[in-house]
């Protein structure tokens, strides 16, 4: 009955939320590495920054979104915003009856082994509301009691990456103030730990320096739920021949605001505007 009943649900879409754009970071690494999935994805554009709010603001934004999706028909749901990660998970997984992954948990996993030391020293950049909430520190340590794990919050680089602004100078400047310390820590590996950073990598790396690996947990988050669908039998039962262009019209983007604006930041950053985009309005829990 279970096997019969994950056989219908494997048709189904996998949801990913974030606050805005960020997520698309991890559209892209669970696209690259899941090209017989669809995906239907809610960037909340109309209340972002989820970073600088409270936990219960968080969390009522996080609930909210994870309800629309579920009310859409997906398999699993993917928490691509690591501060609705921090804050809510629990709240989500008590609410709606889906199997849910957040980017924490894989991206701590993921900094342990690629540092590949015993006592590695591990940096953290993430927003306010994140590093606040210590969720990367136990992460980490969930993995290797031994880690060193600094933080450091970047809340500008929100903006930036929602503005598109990955090459500017200005860019590099706030970067340099920002990660000044974090270079002194001399990290083995530096967490991204919120889904806007890689769309700022580069900025990033020249500013540590070429020695310090940087983890993006996207793609730490990918290879989890790629594991989860072949253990609970909901990898989707269609083979698409050939490669699939991301944005294609199997996936479905949602906003809560700016629809043409999500556009253009998503075609600068994944090479094309999403075929089926809609701008909606999350309704309030009851
Ligand atoms: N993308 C979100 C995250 O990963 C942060 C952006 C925001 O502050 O809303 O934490």
């Amino acid at each position: 009955m279970a096997v019969q009943k994950n056989a219908e649900r494997s048709e189904l879409p996998i949801g990913i939320f974030d606050s805005g754009v960020g997520g698309l970071t991890v559209y892209r690494a669970l696209h690259d590495r899941l090209p017989n999935e669809h995906f239907v994805y809610l960037g909340d554009t109309a209340r972002v920054p989820y970073g600088t709010k409270s936990l219960a603001t968080v969390e009522k934004y996080a609930l909210e979104n994870a309800q629309f999706l579920a009310n859409y028909g997906i398999k699993i749901l993917v928490v691509a915003c690591n501060t609705a990660s921090a804050l809510a998970l629990p709240a989500i997984r008590a609410r709606i009856g889906l199997e849910v992954v957040g980017v924490i948990g894989p991206g701590g996993r993921r900094a342990i082994t690629v540092a590949n030391c015993e006592a590695p020293k591990i940096g953290v950049i993430a927003t306010e509301a994140t590093v606040r909430s210590g969720a990367y520190v136990e992460a980490v340590h969930k993995s290797c009691s031994e880690a060193v794990v600094f933080q450091t919050a970047c809340p500008l680089f929100v903006p930036l990456a929602e503005e598109g602004w990955a090459e500017e100078s200005e860019t590099a400047s706030i970067a340099e103030r920002y990660l000044a310390d974090m270079r002194e820590f001399t990290p083995d590996a530096l967490v991204l730990g919120c889904t806007h950073y890689p769309i700022l990598h580069d900025v990033i790396q020249r500013t540590v320096g070429p020695d310090v690996t940087l983890v993006d947990s996207g793609k730490a988050t990918a290879e989890e739920v790629a594991s989860l669908l072949k253990s609970t039998g909901l990898a989707s039962p269609r083979k698409i021949s050939g490669e699939r262009s991301l944005c294609d019209d199997l996936d479905h983007f949602f906003v809560t605001d700016a629809a043409e604006r999500f556009a253009s930041v998503a075609e600068r950053f994944l090479g094309v505007k999403p075929a089926k985009l809609e701008a909606i309005e999350v309704p309030a829990l009851t």
